[in-house]
Order: structure tokens, then sequence, then C-alpha cells
């Protein structure tokens, strides 16, 4: 038996597979939610001949998708994507993202804006009215990483937050690195009240690689319910 937080994930996994076509170029997302949808897309490959090429937004999903039998191309091979179905760690009204828990929303994001819709899969919690509670990560280079963080710190001064204290994700006594072999300061700011302008910010200083705000990104929410039940929002 599943518990009811991964029945809510696989709700949305499988509502979100629906729309799905054969022939599809397709972005496959990263996370415990995008696992679901593997599995989901992984069945329909071998049992209802769907066909698709798929981009994987990280290493681990591109290693799952393969062994499901799925075809996984680079985006260099297919130019551009039709759908990217990708989970999140928040989402708000206006259908704003904080990605990147997972470390992957570099690739998340470059895959999701090389598609013609991105559809967010997701659980009741990760609805919010105001994005920030969850820690906003910005993925940085090595290079000078502690000045890059000193002025993502200072930069914070000018906007309105609910609270401005970063850290450095680790991974055990290391510090975590991404697929592209970066670093992660995570920004725990408990409310961004205006989500495009931090977002412009951030990317300006250099140093700054790319942060896990998506702004008019996504286009379709769906929502799984532990009772199986599903709700699209767009
Ligand atoms: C990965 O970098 C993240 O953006 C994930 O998409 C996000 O953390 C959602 O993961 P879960 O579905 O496991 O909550």
């Amino acid at each position: 038996g599943l518990t009811p937080v991964e029945m809510a994930k696989f709700a949305s996994a499988r509502r979100a597979s629906y729309f799905v076509e054969q022939g599809m170029r397709l972005g496959l997302g990263t996370g415990s939610t995008a696992f679901w949808l593997v599995r989901v897309l992984g069945h329909m490959v071998r049992e209802q001949g769907l066909q698709i090429r798929a981009v994987p937004t990280s290493e681990r999903t591109a290693e799952q998708a393969r062994a499901e039998g799925i075809d996984v191309v680079t985006l260099q091979d297919v130019g551009w994507l039709d759908l990217t179905i990708d989970g999140a760690d928040e989402f708000d009204p206006a259908l704003n993202l904080i990605k990147g828990g997972g470390g992957a929303h570099l690739r998340e994001k470059i895959v999701a804006t090389a598609s013609d819709r991105m559809i967010v899969i997701s659980d009741a919690s990760k609805q919010v009215d105001t994005l920030g509670a969850f820690p906003l990560p910005v993925e940085i280079v090595p290079f000078g990483w502690q000045a890059t963080r000193h002025l993502i710190e200072e930069s914070l001064l000018g906007v309105d937050v609910g609270a401005r204290k970063s850290t450095l994700r680790m991974n055990g006594t290391q510090p975590y690195t991404t697929d592209e072999g970066n670093l992660i300061i995570d920004l725990h700011l408990s409310r961004i009240a205006n989500a495009r302008q931090l977002s412009l910010m951030l990317n300006q200083i250099a140093g700054v690689v790319e942060n896990g705000l998506f702004v008019d990104i996504c286009d379709t929410v769906v929502i799984g319910h532990p009772d199986g039940s599903d709700e699209v929002i767009d």
C-alpha cells in the first residue's frame, strides 16, 4: 500500500500523463513526484505503444527513464520540446514556482523554457498564497563562491522579504554539487513579496548561474489527492 502522500503524487502524475500525445518531445522533471510520472510513462511505452522522445532534467531521472524503456535524448537532439512535466516545491495563485529542492533547477528551467507548455505535478501541500516558506535555491559557480554569496546577501537588503538567511547546501560534510558541478546557496526568506523582481536581481549577480524562481513559465498545475482524485489549474 502507498502512503497518502505517495497516492496523491501518483494521482497527479497519472492525470498529467493524459496530456502526453503520440510522438511528443517531452521534458521529464526531477523529484519524488516526477518519479511517478516516469513510472506511468514507462508503462504507456511498454504496454500501450506510446512513442515519445524524452529529455530528462537530471542524471537521476535519465537513469530511471532508460530503465523504464523510454527513449532518452538530449535537448540538442530535438531542439525544442512540446511539453515538460515536472514537480515543484511551491506554487502560488499566479502559478509562479519555487523549484530546486532536489538541486536540479538549472536544467529544469532550461528544459521548461524550451517547451511549448509546462505542467507541474504536485500534492496539495505545495500550494501557497505567497512563495518563500520553502528555501529558495540559487546555483552559483564554485569560483569565488564566498564573494558571490556575500553579494547575494547584500542585494537581499533591498527587497521585500520576510527573513534574510543564507546557507550553503551540504552533502554530509562536503558542499553539495549540482549536475553542472556548481554549488547551491539556499535563501531562507519566509515570504517573497515580488518574485519577478527578486529573480531578476539574483540573476544579475556575477557568479549566479540561475535561481529556483519560475516566473511566468508554468502553464498548468495538476494537484493530486490521496483519494486518487485530482484538480487541474490553469
Ligand atoms: C528538483 O530540483 C526540484 O525542483 C523538484 O522538482 C522539486 O523538489 C519537487 O520534488 P518532489 O516532487 O520530490 O517534491
